[in-house]
């Protein structure tokens, strides 16, 4: 086993144990490729949704942000081309029947060993479900494998009420679901995941340039998104789609690809959607989505450029990204931000009720501003180790100093400093560190 197929044995293991991602209906034996986020794992999920929610809707004046339905009427994926469109090639082998998509698929069947595979065909990726009781044909209905058609099915809607004006975006992020043929690598693919998605609505493009320019803008947002989150530029490749292998909505599209343990693959996606969508939804719909020139009155349908994050993929590239080992213990260098717990409080001795009632009221005060751990449980070094390998950047110890002084010593999880800082200031010292 190389080291990298090491890590993420590391990383799936000290998810499993600190809570971070479990196994999906572990008790009855499991389901294939579906896990469950933890207690830390919810935390770490939800800091990195708040985080790009508040840098792309909150803190920009030409984004607003929805929140749709999983299951839409089933004509959004016929006119959006899902229906027809959204599937990859399925092969299989012809001594055991074990499936493979065939651009994945491996020299010898992984199961059998067999070497005689069918032919490729088309496998549509949709989850089908039924509205109501009768399971007839007439009441299928699909649960969305992306969040993007919300954003234009309510276009107009929401430029009637928000009174944007192009460009503008609107932004969701929430669960997909694809019925993939070959999930795998823990968290990285599975039927089940959630997107952070926006729809750029951007002018007709007169010429190439016009669009290219908003594309290149959003090319290098989410390259410093991904700086926030902590992960190196080293390790992400962008890879320009060939005209193949693009979606079938999309005339550009960029993969920017993570160095996973497993291999590199694609962690995120920018696409130039023209107004593929909005034409076809208006052809289907019969209602009006055009866009009226506030200046001009000139009315068209909007042009969109669409940058697409996997919430799971960030999670997982985060804690590859994060994931440390020296002399003598494991730790997560987690961005503060994204960490769990920011901070934890310790009493020295767990068997001394002075420090002990001093910590308490520390921990409850800082409480009103972080999430904060408490451990008085073993000695301070394992409260150390403990706080590490869950990514807590600071830990707080309270000595028979404090009594004396009223400092506490406030460890940092990276350098292991351990300088010593007035009770009445640790808020403040916190939240600069925190909020670097
Ligand atoms: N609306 C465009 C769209 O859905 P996509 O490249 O198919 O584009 C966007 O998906 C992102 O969603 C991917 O870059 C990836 O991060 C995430 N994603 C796609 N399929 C996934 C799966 N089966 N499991 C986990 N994440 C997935």
């Amino acid at each position: 086993m190389n080291q990298n197929e090491n890590l993420m044995d590391k990383i799936v293991s000290l998810c499993k144990r600190r809570g971070f991602v479990f196994p999906g209906s572990e008790i009855y034996g499991g389901l294939a490729n579906s896990w469950d986020y933890g207690p830390l794992g919810a935390e770490l999920k939800n800091n990195i949704k708040q985080l790009w929610w508040q840098r792309f809707v909150h803190r920009r004046g030409d984004m607003v942000g929805i929140d749709a339905a999983l299951i839409m009427n089933p004509k959004v994926w016929e006119a959006s081309g899902h229906l027809k469109n959204f599937s990859d090639p399925l092969v299989e082998c012809k001594k055991c029947h074990n499936r493979y998509r065939a651009d994945k698929m491996p020299a010898v069947c992984e199961n059998c060993q067999g070497k005689d595979f069918t032919m490729a065909k088309q496998f549509n990726l949709m989850f089908k479900t039924f509205i109501g009781p009768a399971e007839e044909q007439t009441n299928i209905a699909y649960f969305r494998p992306e969040t993007a058609q919300a954003m234009f099915v309510q276009f107009k809607n929401v430029l009637d009420t928000s009174r944007k004006t192009i460009p503008f975006g609107i932004a969701q992020m929430g669960k997909a679901f694809r019925n993939e043929i070959t999930p795998g690598n823990f968290i990285f693919r599975t039927r089940e995941f959630e997107q952070m998605e926006i729809e750029y609505f951007i002018p007709v493009p007169k010429e190439d340039g016009d669009w290219q320019k908003y594309f290149e803008n959003w090319r290098i947002e989410m390259l410093q998104w991904m700086k926030e989150i902590g992960l190196s530029l080293d390790h992400v490749h962008e890879l320009e789609v060939s005209d193949k292998e693009r979606a079938h909505y999309s005339k550009r599209t960029i993969d920017f690809e993570y160095d996973f343990p497993f291999g590199k693959d694609e962690l995120y996606g920018l696409a130039y959607r023209t107004n593929f969508d909005l034409s076809n939804h208006q052809k289907a719909s019969g209602q009006n989505l055009e866009y009226t020139d506030p200046q001009t009155n000139e009315k068209y349908i909007p042009h969109v450029i669409e940058p697409t994050w996997g919430v799971d993929r960030s999670v997982l590239a985060v804690l590859c990204e994060s994931y440390r080992e020296d002399a003598d213990r494991v730790y997560l260098s987690l961005p503060a931000k994204l960490a769990p717990y920011k901070v934890a409080v310790f009493p020295l001795l767990a068997n001394k009720p002075q420090l002990v009632e001093k910590a308490r009221s520390i921990y409850q005060d800082l409480q009103k501003h972080f999430m904060v751990a408490w451990d008085d449980r073993g000695n301070v070094g394992k409260r150390y180790y403990s706080q590490d390998e869950i990514g807590t950047p600071f830990c707080i110890t309270v000595d028979f100093d404090t009594l004396e002084n009223g400092t506490v010593t406030v460890r940092d999880r990276d350098t292991k400093d351990q300088p010593r800082v007035k009770i009445e200031e640790l808020v403040n010292y916190l939240n600069k560190k925190i909020n670097y």
